[in-house]
């Protein structure tokens, strides 16, 4: 073990967390959920979610079992919902023949990547497999004093090399665990809290006082910028209509309000898509959300109709009251439109 191992496992007993919801009980199927989504989300926003997903669905078996509907509905909220429709495509092949227990195996369940791959095997199973999360990455760098964006595919290299040389045979999971909360709460990407590392002596970026340069930013990308209008038809009765989104792309199998293209005639469209009569339409503020690829400038239009949960569109679409809509999992950003209604801007 080097002494890098031996310091970080010595402040992982002391300072590390050990009282997170996926540690106890501590089964696959609850790391293998609390690894999705932590994937592209902090612990203190996931600890939540994860609490009602396992409450509803405990075992690979309910989750196999559960319609894709409702995984969605616990997933809402959360964001990058392929990692939803990941999770419940993978518990009907698990469901049946089990948990992977090589790295191939668990890399081939959709939406698990080698870091998370490894992450599964080392904290589930106590296998001796390497992680490299942004933490890990952050930590390796700096400690290594290897510049660049961690992105790029010549420096992940260099940081993986250092993963396999710093992972331990005994304790895997425990390194693997502390090596993220070091990242996570020591060696922050901004204000890194260097008195309180254990590793701090031999940290190359500190020694050099680079430790704010290390890790170096991505290079500047500059994402497109698309407009929609989407429609918050409202019944004379407080009712909204809610559409499914299709299953690939953006919010995909998430119930969302209808969209039109930019510039459209919103009364034109409702008549002609849903059949309802209109009669007032005003346009809210509007909001912009940034998606990984673009960004998406969302001009809210209330329309009121006549019509109601009597009559449905030909469409996937349903009526939900506005006082019910908790029930149904929406997109936040949807759900920042709708309280308009409540609080007009
Ligand atoms: N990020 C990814 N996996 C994690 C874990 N098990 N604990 C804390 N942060 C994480």
């Amino acid at each position: 073990m080097t002494l890098f191992t031996s310091r970080l496992l010595e402040w992982f007993d002391r300072h590390g967390r050990h009282d997170l919801p996926w540690q106890s009980p501590l089964d696959p199927y609850r790391v293998w959920v609390s690894e999705m989504m932590l994937q592209q989300t902090q612990v203190a926003t996931v600890i939540p979610y994860f609490q009602r997903f396992v409450e509803r669905f405990p075992d690979i078996h309910s989750l196999a079992a559960a319609s894709s509907d409702e995984v969605m509905r616990y997933w809402a909220g959360l964001g990058y919902y392929s990692r939803a429709r990941n999770l419940h495509a993978a518990a009907t092949t698990v469901s049946t023949q089990g948990f992977p227990r090589t790295l191939e195996g668990m890399m081939s369940l959709p939406g698990v990547g080698r870091s998370t791959a490894g992450a599964i095997l080392a904290i589930a199973f106590g296998e001796r497999h390497t992680i490299l999360d942004g933490n890990c990455k952050r930590v390796y760098a700096r400690h290594r004093g290897i510049v660049g964006w961690t992105g790029d595919a010549k420096v992940a290299e260099a940081l993986w090399g250092v993963a396999e040389e710093l992972t331990p045979r005994e304790r895997v999971a425990d390194y693997t665990q502390a090596i993220m909360d070091l990242g996570a709460t020591v060696c922050t990407r901004n204000k890194p809290r260097c008195d309180a590392c254990p590793v701090h002596e031999d940290c190359v970026a500190r020694v050099q006082g680079a430790v704010a340069a290390i890790p170096g930013a991505r290079p500047r990308r500059v994402r497109p910028l698309r407009s929609t209008q989407v429609l918050v038809i409202e019944s004379g009765n407080r009712e909204v209509l809610l559409e499914l989104r299709p299953p690939k792309g953006i919010w995909g199998g998430l119930w969302s309000l209808p969209e039109a293209a930019e510039e459209t005639d919103v009364g034109t469209v409702v008549r002609e898509r849903f059949g309802f009569e209109v009669w007032g339409a005003n346009t809210l503020a509007p909001i912009r959300h940034q998606f990984t690829h673009f960004t998406l400038d969302m001009t809210p239009v209330h329309v009121r109709t006549r019509e109601g949960s009597g009559k449905d569109s030909q469409c996937d679409a349903r009526w939900v009251r506005l006082d019910a809509l908790s029930e149904v999992g929406l997109p936040a950003p949807v759900t920042r439109i709708l309280a308009m209604l409540e609080s007009p801007a």
